[in-house]
């Protein structure tokens, strides 16, 4: 299996370019599920969480031609057919549960397996069944599967319990061929839910309020062909460089950024003594410096996101003092400390919160990642650790990370990928 070996010690410098965000170009390849006719999504990263949506949708007859050159990616989904529950690439992840809402717009009916846990919680679908009743689609649960079906799906108000972004995008995307008017009480505000709304009104759907707390979906009878689309970049992807700059006391610039989509990163780096400047689409990040411990409790957006809890505790382990994080999104997101102590941090979970006390140094170990967002602190821990680090099970990096070894290899890092 593939490992990335780093070599700590080295600072950074240099410009660092962010990808395309995973987590709307996920929803969004699903979405042209709706709209039987060409589509052209533009500077598609190259991930395994890609690949596995670009295979499942190959399996249902759709053509799809990506060009890992031009980024541009080409779906057509006219001779789309229903799906087989027991598709493989429907357990492999999570987001291919998003299929549901679109197929049961196609064909009235989806039966899929159930979408696993993963190392993060127990990632339940409740709300998104919930949000389907209220529109008319019945749901049963059987032995790993799910099947749910709909003469037609009539437009209602749905109230989200939690502001989830699966369930949001899900019953988002069952609304816009519906009949009549669907409102979406208490719907995730993410940054990725207001560019899945601005893909689905450039096929002519109908919806206001997304990326605030209440989404109104106007139903209507058919979608036109929309010019090639481009995703927002990836705020999560540019909050990892923005610390990675900071634990090795680097001076970076990272282009393609969202100040507002960044605030929560930009607000507590500060807090840290890491001061971050914004002109356009670019930012100055002066990571030199002593690191002030911080507290962090994970939100729904527009407050600190759970994504970046990880990445900013590998910061923490060489601040000088005590931080505290409160992880309140998913129930089993620290796997990764034991990972980071095994470098010499100094991190203590108790239930949902991290007690992380500073340390002066780590040392470099044989670590595994545990989660994508996970492993991708451990490579940050990396940059700073003496001697040489080497992370196993990468392929949950692969999976969120467009060539993060040689991004990180551009800006000067002793890093690659064995
Ligand atoms: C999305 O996952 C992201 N994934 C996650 O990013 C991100 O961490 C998460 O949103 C929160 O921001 C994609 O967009 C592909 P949720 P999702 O539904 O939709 C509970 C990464 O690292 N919940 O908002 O699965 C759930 O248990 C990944 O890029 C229910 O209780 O997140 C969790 O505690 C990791 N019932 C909380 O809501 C439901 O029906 C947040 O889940 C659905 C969710």
């Amino acid at each position: 299996m593939e490992k990335i070996i780093v070599k700590g010690g080295k600072r950074l410098q240099g410009e660092v370019d962010i990808s395309v965000a995973k987590n709307s170009v996920l929803p969004i390849i699903v979405a042209t599920i709706l709209n039987p006719t060409p589509i052209v999504i533009k500077n598609v990263p190259i991930l395994e969480d890609v690949t596995v949506l670009i295979n499942l949708l190959r399996e249902l007859e759709c053509e799809v031609n990506f060009s890992q050159i031009t980024g541009d990616l080409i779906i057509d989904t006219s001779n789309l057919k229903e799906v087989d529950a027991n598709s493989e690439l429907i357990r492999k992840m999570r987001a291919s549960f998003l299929i549901m809402g679109p197929m049961l717009s196609r064909f009235g009916r989806c039966k899929i397996s159930m979408p696993g846990g993963c190392n993060i919680g127990s990632r339940p679908i409740d709300l998104h069944l919930k949000g389907f009743k209220c529109l008319g689609i019945d749901s049963e649960i059987g032995y790993g599967y799910v099947e749910s079906k709909v003469k037609k799906i009539v437009g209602n108000r749905v109230y989200l319990d939690f502001p989830s972004v699966g369930a949001t995008e899900n019953i988002m995307m069952s609304a816009v061929l519906a009949e009549g008017k669907t409102i979406i009480e208490n719907a995730a505000e993410e940054p990725e839910i207001w560019d899945l709304a601005r893909f689905l009104n450039s096929m002519g759907a109908r919806i206001t309020g997304a990326g605030f707390g209440r989404i109104t979906i106007e139903g209507v009878k058919s979608l036109r062909k929309p010019e090639p689309f481009t995703p927002i970049f990836d705020r999560i992807e540019a909050g990892t460089f923005m610390v990675a700059a900071a634990i090795t006391n680097s001076k970076l610039t990272i282009n393609g950024v969202n100040e507002q989509h960044l605030m929560p990163n930009i607000e507590k780096l500060k807090e840290c003594g890491v001061h971050c400047i914004v002109e356009g689409n670019r930012m100055i990040v002066d990571g030199t410096g002593e690191k002030k411990p911080v507290d962090i409790k994970t939100m729904p957006y527009p407050g600190f996101p759970t994504d970046m809890q990880s990445v900013f505790a590998s910061m923490l382990t060489i601040a000088k003092g005590t931080s505290i994080i409160v992880e309140n999104i998913f129930e089993n997101r620290y796997k990764y400390t034991q990972e980071l102590n095994k470098m010499g941090a100094k991190i203590t979970v108790e239930g949902k919160s991290a007690i992380i006390r500073g340390t002066r140094k780590l040392y470099g170990a044989d670590v595994k990642a545990t989660d994508l967002r996970g492993g991708a602190a451990l490579v940050l821990a990396g940059l700073i650790a003496k001697g040489k680090t080497q992370v196993d099970d990468i392929e949950y990096i692969l999976r969120g990370y467009e060539k993060l070894d040689y991004k990180l290899q551009n800006l000067g890092a002793n890093i690659n990928v064995e």
